[in-house]
């Protein structure tokens, strides 16, 4: 396929172009702004592949849509728009909402008109946080939208926006949710990664308040094929929930961590709750199941590989710890790192 895939230097964005370039030879050029979660070193293993190019923008920019389009070639116009980019921290979005609002409805907005004005499909890789928390069971993609954070709530308005073009304007576009992801490449301000660092650096492991919300965890990597597969094989118009094996509780995750790391119990320290924290996700993938995905990667053993590859990719994380992070990190947590 020729795809315009947006956000593509982040976590799951990489993943993704790792895997259609990498694996399926797929025709990719990404747009994206480069923002404290964005680099280009996420994209190394790709950068000479033939039919890869990568250009810096951001998707509220109609003109670097327009460019970033064009430079596809006119009679080589991408199949598809597949956008990744966002703000995705939750602890950001309660401490800075403004640049959550200016990506999510503004730049999905400008990403429709591109799409409907060039006519090309449109994939908006969305997440279970649109629908809140639920204690007992697990969301369908005819749940409520119920969202409790600025990073939600913005998330779920892009979400509505992209429905509102399929339906006014006919655009064969369709929704990706995924549940919580980790796996390489994930900005050490999430859970997992940030846990993991903090335990082989002798950090603390702030957990917050009782440690007892339950994440429904999926392997990037999963992910990524999920959306590959909506973006083959959904029927435009729909949503498709894209949820991982396992759930499993925030302080039996860390608990993990410790064990793979060799951290001591003591290094646990648990601090504040997030403000509207979210105590449960979970997701029922029937619909994408029925098209033909299924997850591969149980969390026991993405969790071990996820160690290892911290681990061994200092080069990837040093740079990231030791600059703009050590000031987000002071704010967030009230101290510095070691
Ligand atoms: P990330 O923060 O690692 O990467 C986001 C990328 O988007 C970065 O490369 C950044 O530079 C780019 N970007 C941000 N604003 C931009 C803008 N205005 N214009 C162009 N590029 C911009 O995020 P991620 O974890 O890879 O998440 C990717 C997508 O998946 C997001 O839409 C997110 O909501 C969704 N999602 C994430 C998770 C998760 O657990 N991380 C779960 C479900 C869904
Ligand atoms: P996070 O990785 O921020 O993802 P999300 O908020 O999108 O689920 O957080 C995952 C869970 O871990 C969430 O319940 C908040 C909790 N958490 C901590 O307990 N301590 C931390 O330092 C962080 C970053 C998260």
């Amino acid at each position: 396929m020729r795809l315009l895939v947006c956000g593509g230097a982040g976590f799951i964005g990489s993943t993704f172009v790792r895997l259609r370039v990498g694996e399926q030879g797929d025709e990719v050029t990404v747009l994206d702004k480069l923002t404290y979660a964005g680099r280009e070193e996420n994209l190394r293993e790709v950068a000479d592949a033939p039919g890869f190019r990568f250009i810096r923008g951001a998707i509220e920019d109609p003109e670097a849509v327009a460019g970033a389009i064009e430079s596809m070639g006119a009679h080589h116009p991408p199949e598809a728009i597949v956008n990744f980019a966002a703000e995705t921290h939750v602890d950001r979005s309660i401490a800075e909402p403004d640049a959550f609002v200016k990506t999510h409805a503004l730049g999905t907005h400008v990403l429709l008109e591109a799409a409907r004005a060039a006519g090309l499909r449109y994939l908006q890789v969305s997440t279970d946080e649109v629908y809140g928390s639920i204690e007992q069971g697990s969301f369908t993609e005819d749940s409520p939208l119920r969202p409790s954070s600025p990073y939600s709530a913005t998330k779920t308005g892009a979400d509505l926006l992209v429905q509102s073009y399929f339906h006014t304007y006919d655009l064969p576009a369709v929704i990706c949710r995924g549940s919580n992801n980790y796996g390489p490449y994930q900005y050490p301000e999430k859970l997992i990664p940030l846990m993991i660092l903090n335990a082989l650096h002798g950090d603390s492991l702030p957990v917050y308040g009782d440690g007892m919300q339950v994440r429904n965890w999926i392997h990037a990597s999963d992910f990524a094929r999920a959306i590959g597969h909506v973006l083959e094989h959904g029927v435009p118009g729909e949503v498709y929930n894209a949820g991982g094996p396992d759930e499993c509780a925030n302080v039996d995750v860390v608990e993990r961590i410790i064990e793979l790391t060799g951290a001591e119990e003591s290094q646990i320290e648990y601090v504040a709750d997030r403000p509207g924290h979210d105590r449960r996700y979970s997701l029922s993938s029937d619909k994408v199941r029925a098209l033909g995905w299924e997850p591969r990667v149980r969390f026991e053993e993405g969790l071990q590989e996820t160690v290892a590859w911290y681990r061994e990719n200092a080069w990837w994380w040093e740079p990231i710890r030791s600059g703009d992070y050590r000031e987000y990190y002071e704010r967030q947590y009230g101290r510095a790192l070691s």
